[in-house]
């Protein structure tokens, strides 16, 4: 049998679906939509951009369930069929040079800007650590027939990206977000059927994937990202991670993307990642070593991989099936090609960082500054590795303060 590599193809059982390569651009929130909050052509460019520079699978950034619940201004959402022909041109730039295009669909709860909702729903009305209060609101607690509600706007949402034309959906669980708010003990201390034990707080993501699966059919591909663990004291936990993981596969899950991590403790971007880690430069390798033994869902594994070697080294230890890759595309979109060509083998990727540890301590910078790439692809202009973090910091403050301010509150 060959060793799988980087440039191996993957039939997805059961669902007689081939991606033509091993490498997957990951989730990166774009920020680029209409007013409306829908594709614009600078971001059918990017995506057509990504999908001519070799990659696998692409996977759009968060798209928003609700347009009450933003996580940062100029998300796109996808609530109903009235704009469906800019979602399907969006289908059509991405899934083009046979690229397989996967919409992520989130809500933020808790984990929004400040002044881009006028309230952040939360499983409980706990608020984020003091040092981060500054970036984000109040929160209250949802009502079980909140709940109800959002678990069938996931599924109508994912109902319409299959109408549109994307390949698949991945259900956001990651990164602190609402789902992993419910995951998680620390954020989730509700008393009823939804908080307490790990087969409660995992019921949420439970039912959003049934009602989705309910109405996309068996074989339609539905992937989630979830976190290895959250990092944090009382929050989410490897073992929790395993067991919603064991559950997903026993429910019929078709993809599983591993990170790690909350806008709290920003391990999604190797903050604090042990040397060894390093080395071997995925930021969860570890842990995806751990999950083969217990799960036979296919893994993207996402976080930290730089190179060639690395990545082929972890696909024929099998300690994962893909390799997602996020800021690397950001700054080369081109990346799958040159990897598959063997043009490259390494590629440099400084931390950024603006000198002011408030702000690099924890995610927003990364977002923002790479952000700043994406937006700069969708203008057909070619990507600036050496731009200053602070300027980009000043430029996001300025963007979002209008956005906000030019009564975009909803
Ligand atoms: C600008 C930017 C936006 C991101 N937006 C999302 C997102 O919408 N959804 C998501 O799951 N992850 C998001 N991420 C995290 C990436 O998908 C990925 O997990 C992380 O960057 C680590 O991978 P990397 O080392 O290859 O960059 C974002 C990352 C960046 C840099």
């Amino acid at each position: 049998m060959t060793q799988p590599s980087i440039s191996a193809s993957y039939m997805l059982k059961n669902k007689n679906i081939n991606f033509k390569n091993r490498i997957v651009k990951s989730a990166m929130s774009e920020g680029m939509a209409s007013e409306n909050y829908l594709p614009t052509d600078n971001i059918i460019r990017l995506y057509k951009t990504w999908a001519d520079g070799g990659v696998g699978l692409l996977i759009t950034g968060n798209v928003m369930i609700d347009r009450k619940a933003l996580g940062e201004p100029r998300n796109i959402v996808l609530e109903d069929s009235e704009d469906i022909d800019l979602f399907k041109k969006w289908a059509e730039a991405g899934t083009s040079n046979n690229t397989h295009f996967f919409m992520q669909i989130n809500h933020p709860g808790k984990q929004v800007l400040k002044g881009v909702v006028k309230e952040a729903v939360a499983p409980s009305a706990i608020p984020f650590k003091s040092d981060l209060q500054r970036f984000f609101p109040k929160c209250r607690a949802l009502s079980c027939e909140e709940i109800e509600e959002i678990i069938q706007r996931f599924a109508s949402t994912a109902e319409l990206a299959k109408v549109a034309g994307f390949t698949g959906v991945q259900i956001h669980a990651a990164h602190g977000y609402l789902i992993s708010q419910f995951l998680s003990p620390r954020h989730n201390q509700r008393k009823d059927k939804w908080g307490g034990t790990i087969e409660n707080r995992f019921r949420f993501l439970s039912e959003i994937y049934q009602a989705i699966r309910a109405r996309v059919g068996d074989d339609f591909p539905i992937g989630v990202k979830i976190n290895s663990s959250d990092f944090m004291k009382a929050g989410f936990t490897e073992e929790d991670s395993q067991f919603v993981i064991s559950e997903l596969e026993k429910l019929g899950i078709d993809l599983i993307e591993i990170s790690g991590g909350t806008y709290e403790k920003a391990a999604l971007f190797g903050k604090d990642a042990k040397p060894s880690t390093v080395k071997r430069e995925a930021y969860f390798l570890e842990y995806t070593e751990k999950l083969k033994e217990i799960t036979n869902v296919p893994l993207i594994l996402t976080g930290g991989f730089r190179t060639s070697s690395a990545m082929n080294e972890a696909l024929t230890s099998g300690a994962t099936d893909f390799i997602g890759l996020a800021r690397p595309m950001a700054l080369y979109p081109d990346y799958p090609n040159k990897l598959l060509e063997n043009k490259v083998s390494n590629l440099s990727i400084k931390p950024v960082k603006t000198g002011l540890p408030f702000i690099d301590n924890k995610g927003l910078i990364e977002l923002t500054w790479y952000n700043q790439q994406l937006v700069r692809i969708g203008k057909g202009k070619s990507t600036k590795p050496t731009f200053s973090p602070i300027l980009a910091l000043l430029l996001t403050i300025f963007k979002n303060g209008k956005e906000i301010f030019e009564k975009r509150r909803v």
